[in-house]
């Protein structure tokens, strides 16, 4: 299929909002900034328009199958969801099922999940078992992937034990999380992650537990929903109750080599507003996202929003994080929100959320959308909750442990029916983004454009 060449725009790439800039706010923070808040990255990508068939055309789905999801590193899962020997899980991802296991070595392996002998799955669900035996004919393989047995060997003379190894899909582990690449000749996952694992030194992911995990499928392209979730410049129309605490448009926008990220500030004013809000408004946006009942905290009058929210925070995660009192204001009350080529959304500092999305059952115009938080704990690491599937029409609040986000979750996914329908009815061929503020949607289609094969 032709991929449509890019469309030259004239950006003026220095434009920003007039508001207070993020670096400048973090300037006004009660700790020293460490030098992964200070980064600035605004690369300059060719990417302005995107063409509406890259939501739409089943043609393109099937490249990204071909292109993007067989050739690159996907979170798979977790590794406190395979803790002990015996422990495996499935990803699925379009056409793809990898089996991720957990051997008697305590090695996690990736292993394509189909039988050698007639291609039946190995494995239907997540569990323990002490090899993997094919539920047809009974083909058996040890957790390594050696070949066991085979029922009437003597019936199989021509298959030579070390040729029906189970083929590996390459994995790597980084953060606790599991990451497989089903291309065999791919770079390695370091490579691959670039200096993302640099970022998150002081909030170390794997050091953390899965204390939320909800699943839902969504009528829209995978596109669509992830990109709903990589920019603050939909607050104004999604999130109008949160304007009073919420520096959308003062966003710093920041890309490298297979990642990026958006710094959003919360507990500092929209410059949309036309009215000051005090520092009572800021915060009360902030905790009562409906802006249906007034926050019962109140902010003391020597204090900032900021300054309280940060405080409490501190308190919060006193005992499970020992590095609290280094942390800046900045880390306790902001959002950071990076995202890794082409589908993992890894959010930095404690703000303990992990988005993945996924296309769903080979369907272009539907997706699965992921919400993960990782917490901090205390003692011995508790064990991953199971995963909480919603259906199609059930709203984010029916979910448990999603707090006040569910509302603003119901926010966010409530445009993007509507959107995907606005994609496919259009006449016009391409969707326009934002020099800056869309950045990360901007790097994402330069690669996406990238392994496609413009
Ligand atoms: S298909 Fe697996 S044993 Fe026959
Ligand atoms: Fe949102």
């Amino acid at each position: 299929m032709a991929i449509e060449p890019l469309q030259p725009m004239q950006t003026d790439q220095g434009a920003r909002s007039t508001g207070l800039s993020y670096q400048g706010l973090l300037d006004t923070d009660t700790r020293e900034v460490p030098e992964v808040l200070r980064m600035q990255s605004a690369r300059e990508m060719p990417v302005v328009q995107v063409p509406i068939e890259r939501y739409i055309s089943q043609e393109f789905y099937d490249l990204e199958v071909e292109k993007v999801w067989k050739k690159t590193w996907q979170f798979a899962c977790r590794e406190e969801e395979i803790p002990e020997s015996g422990d495996h899980t499935l990803y699925k991802i379009a056409d793809l099922e990898i089996l991720v296991v957990r051997g008697e070595d305590r090695q996690i392996r990736a292993f394509h999940n189909t039988c050698l002998h007639r291609g039946r799955p190995l494995k239907d669900y997540a569990g323990n078992s002490e090899s993997i035996r094919c539920p047809f004919h009974g083909w058996h393989w040890n957790l390594d992937g050696s070949l066991r047995e085979i029922p009437c060997r003597w019936d199989f003379p021509h298959v030579d034990r070390e040729k029906f190894h189970l083929p590996e899909v390459r994995s790597g582990t980084w953060g606790g999380f599991v990451f497989v690449n089903p291309d065999p000749d791919c770079v390695s996952l370091e490579t691959y992650l670039g200096d993302l694992p640099r970022h998150f030194e002081r909030w170390p992911l794997e050091d953390r537990y899965t204390e939320v995990h909800v699943a839902k499928v969504l009528p829209c392209n995978w596109k669509v929903n992830q990109e709903a979730f990589m920019e603050a410049y939909h607050v104004i129309g999604t999130h109008p109750q949160m304007l009073p605490g919420i520096g959308d448009s003062n966003s710093q926008y920041d890309a490298w080599d297979n990642f990026s990220r958006a710094i959003t500030a919360n507990m500092t004013p929209s410059p949309h507003l036309t009215w000051e809000p005090d520092e009572q408004d800021q915060l009360g946006a902030m905790l009562t996202p409906s802006m249906d009942k007034d926050p019962q905290i109140r902010v003391p009058e020597d204090m900032t929003a900021r300054e309280l929210m940060a405080q409490m925070t501190r308190m919060q995660l006193q005992a499970s994080v020992p590095s609290v009192q280094a942390l800046t204001d900045a880390e306790l009350v902001d959002s950071f929100y990076y995202t890794l080529f082409p589908n993992f959304h890894p959010w930095g500092a404690y703000n303990r959320i992990v988005y993945r999305f996924r296309p769903w059952e080979d369907d272009v115009h539907k997706c699965l959308m992921e919400v993960i938080y990782l917490s901090p704990y205390r003692g011995r690491r508790p064990s991953a909750v199971p995963i909480q599937w919603l259906d199609e029409d059930e709203p984010w609040t029916e979910a448990k442990g999603l707090g006040s986000l569910a509302k603003v979750f119901e926010q966010d996914t409530f445009n993007l029916r509507r959107a995907q329908q606005g994609l496919r009815s259009a006449q016009h061929t391409h969707v326009t983004l934002a020099n800056y503020q869309e950045t990360k949607l901007r790097h994402f289609h330069s690669l996406l454009e990238r392994y496609v094969g413009a």
